[in-house]
């Protein structure tokens, strides 16, 4: 197994899209610039939902256009230099969430291979409860919208990520067995060519952030053979979120999510009373990351300073 681990900062979209109180754009945007500048390998900029769902995200094209015009700077100053660094060495993948064609179509409007190559994010869920509320479909509904948008995806050359949310627990109908989560994975990649899948980054969510490092080791012992190409993206109720990374890390995964300054949670988590609990803070999975011998291309001081401008956004929860 590699000792490279990949890091993606969900920040302006996990982290920022339970947030009572509009942020303006422009702030957005300097997270992600100070996220791109921390060496994080991906950030993940936007959703393209109902902003009738999700309402902090609702500037999302403005947002992926601004991050878009500087990719594009980066590449035409990159172009020059002699040393031949090129902007897609320089800058993180870009990515973005989609629940449907209509969030797909508007990713694609945005991507270009070349200078701002979109990374799509599709969503579902190994509960049904959780996904019917969450997108107001079940989840073999999910499955067959995703089924028409994964062939346009890999021909326009966009990354795809597919999240399985309540992996470890779903907030209403309590524990989710590996097994189903791996039923869910399957589904997902036979929507993909053999030749395709290898390169699909599946995503599994502790979306209440409940999980101890057993049910981790559990889930990962389910996906041995998917490991390779597997992230976790966890949420931390209890503390024991880096407990968890210590464990995923040992299974072989090698690809986590943070948030700069542990904020988020997903609205349609939250329950009468309890809001949807934060991501890992980047910063703490960083440094346990590094801890247990492993590298990334994280610079530590400079993740701090995303970090603390990300606290300036969110409200005390
Ligand atoms: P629906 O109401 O069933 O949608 O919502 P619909 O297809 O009936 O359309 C209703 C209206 O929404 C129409 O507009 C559509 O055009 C519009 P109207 O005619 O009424 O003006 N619409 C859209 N607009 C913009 N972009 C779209 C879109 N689709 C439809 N893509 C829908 C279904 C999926 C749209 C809705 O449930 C939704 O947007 N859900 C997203 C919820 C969400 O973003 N949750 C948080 C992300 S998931 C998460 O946080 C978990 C994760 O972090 C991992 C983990 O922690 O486990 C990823
Ligand atoms: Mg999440």
């Amino acid at each position: 197994m590699p000792d490279r681990v990949r890091i993606t900062d969900v920040a302006p979209r996990d982290g920022l899209q339970n947030e009572p109180n509009q942020i303006p754009t422009a702030s957005k945007l300097r997270l992600i610039e100070l996220l791109a500048a921390s060496g994080v390998d991906e950030v993940e900029i936007t959703s393209f939902v109902s902003p009738k769902w999700v309402p902090q995200l609702a500037d999302a094209e403005d947002l992926a256009h601004q991050v878009r015009s500087l990719a594009e700077s980066v590449a035409q100053i990159t172009a020059g230099f002699p040393s031949r660094v090129r902007a897609a060495e320089t800058l993180p993948v870009f990515s973005v969430l989609a629940p449907n064609k209509k969030g797909f179509e508007r990713a694609l409007a945005l991507h270009d291979v070349k200078y701002f190559p979109l990374k799509i994010a599709l969503f579902t869920a190994a509960s049904e409860m959780f996904n019917k509320k969450n997108t107001n479909a079940n989840i073999d509904e999910s499955i067959e919208k995703f089924a028409t948008i994964v062939p346009r995806a890999l021909e326009a050359g966009m990354p795809i990520r597919f999240y399985v949310s309540c992996a470890v627990e779903c907030p209403f109908a309590g524990h989710t067995e590996p097994s189903a989560v791996r039923t869910v994975v399957d589904k997902l990649l036979n929507l993909v060519p053999d030749d395709a899948r290898a390169g699909i980054d599946i995503d599994l969510g502790d979306t209440i952030g409940v999980a101890r490092p057993a049910d981790i080791a559990a889930l990962c012992a389910e996906h041995t053979d998917l490991l390779a190409q597997t992230t976790l993206h966890l949420h931390d109720t209890f503390g024991r979120a880096t407990d968890c990374v210590r464990a995923a890390l040992e299974m072989g995964v090698r690809s986590f999510d943070g948030a700069a300054a542990g904020l988020g949670g997903c609205p349609y988590a939250s329950t009468p009373d309890k809001r949807a609990p934060g991501n890992i803070d980047c910063a703490a999975l960083v440094r346990t990351v590094h801890d247990a011998g492993y590298e990334t291309g994280v610079d530590l001081d400079a993740l701090d300073e995303a970090s603390s401008f990300a606290r300036t956004l969110a409200v005390a929860t």
